[in-house]
């Protein structure tokens, strides 16, 4: 299994995102401004690894002698979409406020977090099956793999739970730009799985559709509002108004910890915007006039009407209403 992010303790591996798929190289952070780089430049990325990572940063920051509110409101500014960077902090500051600064337990903490996001996504995955058949083709946009989060990942750990449990399906990568997390990262970590899939460009999906080559779409989420209205990587708006134009069900896969139930809807999510020469380059290569305007927002928001089911740890759910019913039912908040 791929392994994005290794704690060892006094310094924190995270396998070099920048550089995938044709380098595996880990950037070891020792500093929390080290953590802070490595998720603002995106050598991590994915909703539960920046908190994961986050969380192991706030106990480098601690071992550094920092303070708490430092560490926090440092980590906090890397990146202002996924609701899981500030759920992860809160966590932590919550962790050291009960046990005083002892290190030891806020250590203990952090590994919960990544052992639980693994152990959460395998839950999803499985979850998830249930909505596939055999045979089925599926969409996915963006990476929502291991590489997303601490491992096997939310959207991607469907189509893996799918193998495990003997179904035959195949994926469509769309390439995501301009980032391109689905030609490098999710390409790459499913052909790493042996999970058939073929890569297309982002203009292709309503094609696809059209052609009816496309039975479902999954993808991952950086922040879930009160209504259902979901944040994530920019061009899964446009995907969710064509699957609902061809009647093709729109699933979300995510863990609790991407709902944010603070805020009523989508309206309220603060949208990453990112540098231009992500647009006008590809590598280090210019493919436009180099001072052309661009707009760059790295995340769109889907509205609630146009998701069919939100895959979670606790199961699947037509709307927010009915998973935050399962879970009073149940009695606990799973974190
Ligand atoms: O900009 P990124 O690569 O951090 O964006 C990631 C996404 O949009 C993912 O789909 C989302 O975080 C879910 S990851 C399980």
């Amino acid at each position: 299994m791929l392994e994005p992010i290794i704690w060892e303790k006094d310094n924190l591996k995270l396998l070099d995102q920048r550089v995938l798929p044709h380098k595996k190289e880990y950037m070891v952070c020792k500093t929390v401004n080290d953590v802070a780089f490595a998720i603002k430049e995106m050598v991590v990325r994915g909703a539960p690894a920046i908190g994961v990572s986050a969380a192991f940063g706030v106990v480098l920051g601690l071992k550094e002698g920092k303070s708490i509110n430092e560490i926090y409101e440092l980590l906090k500014n890397t990146r202002p979409t996924a609701v899981n960077l500030i759920w992860a902090l809160d966590k932590m500051k919550g962790a050291y406020e009960y046990c005083d600064g002892d290190i030891n337990y806020i250590e203990k903490v952090a590994i919960k977090l990544f052992e639980r996001d693994i152990e959460y996504n395998r839950m999803i995955g499985k979850n998830g099956v249930t909505v596939l058949n055999d045979g089925d083709n599926i969409l996915t946009h963006c990476n929502a793999g291991a590489l997303a989060t601490a491992g096997y990942g939310t959207a991607l750990g469907v189509f893996k739970a799918a193998k495990e449990a003997g179904l035959n399906i195949h994926v469509y990568v769309d390439e995501t730009r301009p980032y391109l997390q689905g030609a490098r990262l999710t390409a790459f970590e499913l052909m790493e799985e042996d999970i058939p899939c073929t890569l297309i460009c982002d203009n292709m999906p309503g094609f696809l559709m059209s052609q009816k080559k496309i039975d479902k779409i999954i993808v991952g989420a950086d922040r879930i509002a009160k209504n259902g209205d979901t944040a994530n990587k920019i061009g899964t708006y446009q995907l969710a108004v064509l699957a609902y134009y061809h009647d093709i069900p729109f699933y979300i896969a995510a863990p609790l910890s991407t709902f944010d139930f603070t805020i009523e809807d989508g309206s309220q999510i603060k949208i990453e915007m990112r540098n231009g020469d992500e647009i006008r380059k590809i590598k280090d290569i210019f493919i436009s006039p180099k001072n052309v305007p661009v707009y760059n927002p790295a995340f769109d928001v889907t509205p609630s009407h146009l998701i069919t089911g939100y895959i979670t740890e606790f199961g699947v759910f037509s709307s927010v209403n009915e998973l935050l019913n399962k879970i009073n039912e149940g009695g606990e908040n799973g974190n």
